[in-house]
Parts: C-alpha cells; structure tokens; sequence
C-alpha cells in the first residue's frame, strides 16, 4: 500500500511541475499526453500498480487515485488558462484604463516674498533700475562706515545686531569684525565702490536684526533698496519714484507723503508713508544721499547727487495680502503658502 502512495505522490509532483513548466499549447499537450494519455499515460501506469494494493487497503487508495487525477486535471486546466491568457495581446498585464481622467500632481509655488520680489524687480525695472546684489555677511565698513554711521552710533551696538564670532589671524593682527547685515544699504556702497556715476539699482535681500519675534519683527527680514546717483538728481525725483513705485504696486488710488526724519547717510532724510484703504502707514527711510557717503566711496559731491530708500518687503507683502502676522511667512505651513 505505501508503497503505491509513494508512486501516486511522485506522480503528482512531477505533472505539477511540467504543466508549470509548460511554455506553450504544444509543451503542454506533450505533458498532458506523457501524464494523463488514455492509452500509455502515466496514471494508467500507476493505476495498475492498484491492483497489487491489499484488499483492506483498496478503498483508502482508490480514494486517493481519484484525488490525484482531479488535482492532475485542475493544474492541467490553470496550465491551459494561463497559455491562452498569454496569448491574447496586452491580457497578461494589470489592466490599464486609459480613458481615465489623469491625477493631477500637486504643484509648489514660489514664496510669497519671493513672489513679491519678482514683481517689484519687475516695477523697478520698468523704471530704470537694475538689479544689484552683495554678500549677507558684512564688515563694518561696508554695513556702518561708509555710510556715515560713526563708531558711537547706537546702530553699531553690538546688541542691536548679529555680530560672528571671528578668530584672530597671526600673531598680533586681528581680523577685521565680520556681521549679517542689518541693511541692504550695504550695497549701495559695493555699488558706487565698483562702478562710476551715473547708478540707478535696486537690491533686495535678506537683513538680520536681533529684534524679539512679534506679528511686526522678526530677525530676519527683506528689504529693497533703492540708490540713484546722477546729475541734478533732486528730492522731486526721489518722490516721482517713490509715487510712480507705490501705485503700481498697490493700486493707482495710493497716495504718499514725506516726513522729516534722520539717517545718517542722507541729508534730508525722511520716512515715506502711503494712504490707502482710510490709513497712512510707513513704507521705508528714504533720503539724498549723504555728500559724506559719495566721498567715502570716491565720488565728487560737487558733480554728482543721489537719492536712496530702504522698504521693507514682508510689509508690503502683508498690506498686499491682508497678512497680520510676519511668522507666517517662516513657519513654513504648506496650507498658507498654498494661498499665493
Ligand atoms: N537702511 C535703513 C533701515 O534699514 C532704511 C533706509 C533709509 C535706506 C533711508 C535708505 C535710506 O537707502 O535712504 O532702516
């Protein structure tokens, strides 16, 4: 008896493995045939082998026979199934629909500051100006002496600004002290440093302040500045400028006006505010430029004249868009930025 069940599990095995192994019809008709054939198949062999089984064991085997040969003819029929499925072009693979509706990808979008200093790139350059750039890491020169604020000035206190921590180079020399900028007035000077008179830039970057986090501050900010140096530069154009800038930017029913104020490096200075929306508020320091600052950076103040203004960029940004809180631009929340 066991010795049939041996050969019967054998038989089963190997017919598993060749239907499986079968790559087309024709393979698998010859291993249909080798298995199962009517004539001279392997099952009718085994089966004869059922004859020398003891009669208390013949019910048990034969049952066992009949299992065998149902399982031989499920493989045989899957074997069938899959070559004729492989044949009918494109049913073999995972069904694709191609008249569906595709998903759309989720896209980014600029920041809005970056989007706001495209656009007033773009409003400056249709008024002449050109894009100037410097480094955010300054030395004092660059951020305070040439723009005429002296050594004592409280601007130059070191708590009012990101000193870096510089190391000494040599022995006895010490390196000069090195800050993030506070302004972008920084570059007005490596401007006029590189280039003679005329000028007529903008720059706009990043400025570093240790100021306490509220809706209004924050220690990193943006400004644009504006510098124009020329002949007969007077503070009409300075104004004409700054009016043509604010209602292309905020709409053509802005009105601005000037206050007296200080700067070290203008002379006038003033703070410029506009009026929109029942309300003047302060957009930016703005000035001509100090005769101080045009001789430190070698230009003849007798020849040349120039106005310059600082704006602050998240301002104009927040009036824009109705934002109240400055942290919002930094918190990096996907459901804000979405937004514009
Ligand atoms: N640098 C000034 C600030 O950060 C802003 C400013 C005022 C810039 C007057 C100017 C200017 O160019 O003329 O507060």
């Amino acid at each position: 008896m066991s010795d049939f069940l041996t050969e019967l599990d054998e038989l089963a095995t190997a017919a598993q493995r060749a239907f499986a192994a079968a790559g087309d019809a024709d393979e698998l008709e010859a291993a249909r045939v080798e298995f199962m054939g009517a004539k001279s198949g392997r099952v009718k062999d085994v089966q004869k082998g059922l004859g020398g089984v003891p009669k208390e064991d013949k019910p048990a085997a034969g049952k066992r026979f009949n299992e065998v040969k149902q399982q031989l003819q499920a493989w045989f029929d899957a074997a069938q199934e899959r070559i004729k499925a492989a044949a009918v072009p494109g049913k073999s693979e995972p069904f694709f629909d191609f008249t569906l509706p595709g998903r759309a990808p989720r896209l980014g979008r600029l920041h809005p500051i970056t989007q706001t200093i495209e656009e007033l790139k773009d409003i400056m350059g249709r008024l002449g100006f050109s894009v100037a750039d410097g480094p955010e890491i300054e030395d004092e020169r660059h951020n305070f002496e040439a723009l005429n604020i002296p050594h004592d000035h409280p601007a130059r206190d070191p708590l009012e600004n990101f000193y870096l921590h510089t190391a000494g180079v040599g022995a006895g020399q010490k390196q000069a002290p090195m800050l993030l900028r506070s302004q972008t007035s920084t570059v007005q000077i490596r401007v006029m440093e590189n280039t003679p008179p005329p000028v007529r830039i903008i720059a706009l970057g990043r400025v570093y302040r240790p100021d306490e986090v509220d809706r209004t501050h924050y220690p990193m900010f943006h400004q644009m500045e504006g510098l124009l140096v020329d002949r007969h530069v007077t503070m009409a154009d300075l104004k004409s400028v700054l009016r043509l800038f604010a209602s292309s930017y905020l709409g053509a029913d802005v009105h601005i006006r000037f206050r007296p104020s200080f700067f070290p490096f203008t002379e006038p200075s003033v703070e410029c505010d506009y009026y929109w929306n029942g309300g003047w508020t302060e957009f930016g320091g703005a000035g001509m430029v100090d005769p101080h600052v045009l001789q430190a950076v070698g230009y003849d103040p007798e020849q040349f004249a120039g106005f310059a203004f600082g704006l602050g960029i998240e301002r104009l940004c927040m009036r824009r868009h109705h934002i109240t809180d400055i942290r919002e631009f930094y918190r990096n929340d996907v459901r804000f930025l979405h937004q514009f």
